[in-house]
């Protein structure tokens, strides 16, 4: 019998004001007709409750696009949810955070493209954007809410890094989260303009390194070398069906937000199933729980309850099939994909490829 969950990713909608060239968000979005009701949300946020979880993240798209992320967040709150606002920051502002915290909500994570406003707007395919950002967090602070701030980084943004930590304190963060990105959706359609080079990636770490030691106490900071640099993968969602469940706006219960890119596996709906079923009885959940399903080199390794394989979706989309070792694995079979991704990263950058909604 697997653990209930503890976090739930509250993916409201698809629809977002930006455009980024890394969005995670699948290839295929949901149409704002076709989003679970104020009700159905209210409902599947009690079954949550019930099933054991404790945190639940609204997340997009943007979030700030549903009107009624108010009621959501009361909903979450009464059923004694801790909840966190995952947002751009380009839609709304005080007005809208002080009614979120007047419903309970107790945390704030701003994402930024970058700490200069014209390289931040390009990436976010959005003029203005970073001016609305600057402004959303001060909103935030004016609250009294907890902030954390987010930056993604890649190969053309990363050289700012000093930079992104001093904006980071005077936008007022308690942390930051320094996000590298993870090369799935439109991330891995733009990857060649996005990986890092080893000494962009190298400079970065130490100057993370120096500063963890200087704001210890003042600034906490994140930071994960991508997975792409290590020898050994990421334990994806601390194990499939182990900690965390992912809601399509639509209402489809995922292991991750990735995992529809996978074929061959029909994903239920809290439409027609319980949260309790969907998470111990579906054959989607259990296909890849536990270390049951594993093939040579996992299969024998000492690391396979630690990082229980890697990524299901990296290993599809990067070796064609769910079921193998994570190819960022240096044992992996397919582990000559990375070294050929990264010999690539020393080439000269290429321009994006912007996603659209419409
Ligand atoms: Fe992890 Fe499998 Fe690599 Fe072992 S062989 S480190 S379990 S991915
Ligand atoms: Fe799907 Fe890692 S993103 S298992």
């Amino acid at each position: 019998m697997a653990d209930p969950p503890l976090a739930l990713l509250a993916e409201v909608t698809h629809r977002c004001p930006l455009r980024c060239p890394y969005c995670s968000n699948p290839l295929e979005l949901e149409r704002a007709a076709g989003e679970l009701t104020t009700e159905e949300w209210r409902r599947l946020l009690g079954e949550a409750a019930a099933l054991g979880v404790l945190q639940v993240h609204f997340s997009g798209g943007e979030p700030m696009a549903r009107r009624d992320l108010a009621s959501l967040i009361a909903a979450a709150s009464e059923h004694g949810l801790y909840s966190n606002l995952i947002t751009s920051g380009t839609l709304g502002g005080e007005r809208e955070l002080k009614e979120f915290a007047d419903a309970g909500l107790r945390h704030v994570q701003l994402s930024f493209q970058d700490v200069d406003p014209a390289n931040n707007d390009r990436i976010a395919g959005l003029s203005g954007a970073h001016e609305k950002k600057t402004k959303f967090a001060a909103a935030v602070h004016a609250t009294g809410l907890p902030l954390t701030v987010n930056m993604v980084v890649h190969r053309q943004n990363l050289d700012g890094i000093g930079e992104m930590i001093d904006r980071a304190r005077a936008l007022g963060a308690r942390r930051l989260e320094i996000a590298h990105v993870q090369y799935y959706a439109w991330a891995l359609a733009n990857r060649a303009a996005l990986l890092p080079s080893r000494r962009q990636l190298d400079e970065a770490t130490r100057i993370v390194d120096a500063a963890r030691e200087t704001l210890k106490g003042i600034l906490t900071i994140d930071y994960v070398v991508p997975d792409y640099y290590g020898v050994r993968p990421k334990s994806c969602m601390s194990g499939w069906g182990r900690r965390f469940l992912n809601v399509t706006p639509s209402g489809k219960i995922l292991p991750c937000h990735a995992a529809e890119s996978l074929p061959g596996i029909d994903f239920p709906s809290a439409r027609d199933h319980t949260l309790a079923d969907i998470w111990y009885r579906s054959e989607a959940f259990n296909r890849y729980r536990g270390t049951d399903w594993m093939a040579e080199p996992c299969r024998s390794c000492d690391r396979r309850e630690v990082d229980w394989g890697g990524c299901r979706c990296q290993a599809f989309l990067l070796a064609g099939d769910a079921g193998r070792t994570d190819p960022v694995c240096a044992l992996s079979p397919d582990h000559g994909v990375i070294e050929t991704a990264l010999q690539d990263a020393e080439k000269t950058p290429e321009g994006f490829v912007y996603r659209h909604f419409s």
